[in-house]
């Protein structure tokens, strides 16, 4: 058995470590190429840290699996959403997580995602009007306009319509949370504890207002609970057990974290799947081809399945997922002391060769055929694993499927003339950067 410290790593400098050397926006393609260097495991080393990142397809399902007994997500998570009022399922550790995990599922289950699709596909068909009106500019922008949408509608039934126009008040005071939780949960240190910056005092403001309305939804619901749910909050007020009902700050905790969690993962993962398309007629016409034969998202589309696998083995929108020893376990012959950081890199092994046969080239039908070459499918881990695996996925899929589907159909998508390859940069989500896509009206003649 070895110690952290006899981990092979990057050599640091004395007292900071190897701090100097992390680019933040830069810190998945850092880990990759360590891991390449360096192997499955290896150490780095923060003032007053250990820290292991594993990019071993196994161990990290290990890791995973073994939460909350074993690991949890990284202890300033928890305290930056406790600050803001939004501690739920995603942050939430121990007990707390396991109880309310048991009370959220059911609001994800395919009966309430089958009552929300028809309200997905009108919002999939105000993107297409839009679309047809002014070509997309900024393509990551608009799917972002479009998971605000679902994810406001979906959560407590507020129809945002970002899509059709802007200045509306919750998506002020989201568009201003957001930035600033990922400020927060990058800062190595919690400065607005102790200095309040302007932004600081505007996010205080836009919880307040936030939380109001939210408040207001929530007492609606508790007054008139229908029997089926219609959203997120009335599903969640249906799950209570008679042990003990959700509070008003737990609900909004919940719809928080959900309104966070649906919509930069789900925007940026649609973003990188059409970046995928563009210039590839072939693929885009075999979509096509399949979603006239079945048009419903609801049933398996198996080619649009495909590619959104590869384009999520290619670029999973978070590769990688910071989780903290909370016990003394062993991973691999290594003694992982509680409190040390583990950082699980799940998208290494999706580019890695033994496990999918030329693994830079975009190939929808590794999914669909057994060929002769590499391919193991339970590498790629894009909504994690374990008993924290990705709730949203059900619904992600939907939109995924939805919006592409929507795209091929009426549109062709090509990269511009002299396009440069987009830059990503590391902000949970890998958001790419510079992507210029021509999105433009087929005709339907
Ligand atoms: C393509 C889109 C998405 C991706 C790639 C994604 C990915 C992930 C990943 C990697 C995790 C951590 C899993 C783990 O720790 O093992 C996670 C957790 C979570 N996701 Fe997603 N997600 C997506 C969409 C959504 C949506 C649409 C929702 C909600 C509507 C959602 C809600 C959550 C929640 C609540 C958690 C925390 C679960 C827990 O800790 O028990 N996600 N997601």
């Amino acid at each position: 058995m070895v110690s952290v410290d006899e981990l092979p790593g990057p050599k640091g400098w004395p007292l900071v470590g190897n701090l100097p050397q992390l680019t933040p926006s830069l810190l998945h393609r850092q880990f990759d190429s360590w891991a390449d260097e360096y192997g499955a495991l290896y150490r780095l080393g923060m003032p007053g840290r250990r820290i292991v990142v594993v990019s071993d397809p196994e161990l990290n399902k290990e890791i995973l699996r073994d939460r909350p007994g074993g690991f949890r997500r990284q202890s300033a998570i928890e305290s930056v959403m406790d600050e803001m009022g939004s501690n739920g399922l995603f942050s939430l550790e121990g007990e707390a997580w396991r109880r309310r995990r048991k009370l959220a599922m059911p609001a994800f289950n395919a009966t309430h995602l089958r009552g929300f699709q028809p309200t997905l596909e009108a919002i999939t068909e105000r993107l297409r009007q839009r679309w047809e009106r002014t070509p997309p500019e900024d393509v990551r922008a608009e799917l972002t306009r479009y998971t605000v949408d679902v994810t406001a509608k979906l959560t407590f039934d507020y129809d945002i319509n970002t899509i059709e126009q802007s200045g509306d008040v919750i998506q002020r005071h989201l568009e201003l949370i957001f930035p600033i939780l990922n400020r927060r949960l990058s800062m190595p240190l919690p400065y607005w504890r102790y200095l309040k910056l302007p932004d600081d005092r505007a996010l205080e403001r836009a919880l307040a207002a936030l939380r109001q309305d939210l408040t207001a939804v929530i007492a609606r619901a508790r007054v008139n609970l229908p029997e089926r749910p219609t959203n997120f909050i009335e599903a969640l007020l249906l799950a209570q057990d008679g042990r003990g009902s959700f509070t008003d700050d737990e609900l909004f905790a919940e719809a928080l974290t959900i309104l966070i969690a649906g919509q930069d993962t789900t925007s940026n993962a649609m973003a990188w799947l059409l970046y995928h398309l563009a210039g590839k007629p072939e693929v885009q016409q075999r979509i096509r081809e399949e979603v006239a034969e079945i048009p419903s998202v609801l049933e398996r589309q198996p080619y649009l399945e495909a590619v959104a696998a590869e384009s999520m083995r290619l670029q999973p929108t978070t590769p990688l997922l910071g989780m903290e020893a909370v016990a003394d376990r062993t991973i691999a012959g290594v003694r992982i002391p509680a409190g040390t950081w583990v950082i699980v890199n799940v998208q290494h092994a999706g580019h890695q060769e033994e496990n999918f046969s030329d693994p830079n080239t975009f190939d929808p039908d590794r999914w669909l055929n057994s060929g002769p070459g590499n391919h193991r499918p339970d590498t790629s881990t894009p909504f994690g694993s374990g008993p924290r695996f990705c709730p949203g996925r059900g619904l992600a899929m939907l939109e995924i499927k939805s919006v592409t589907g929507m795209v091929c159909r009426d549109f062709d998508i090509a990269l511009p003339a002299k396009a440069e390859p987009p830059g990503d940069r590391f902000h949970f989500a890998v958001i790419p950067t510079g992507m210029r896509l021509d999105i433009t009206r087929r005709d339907r003649a």
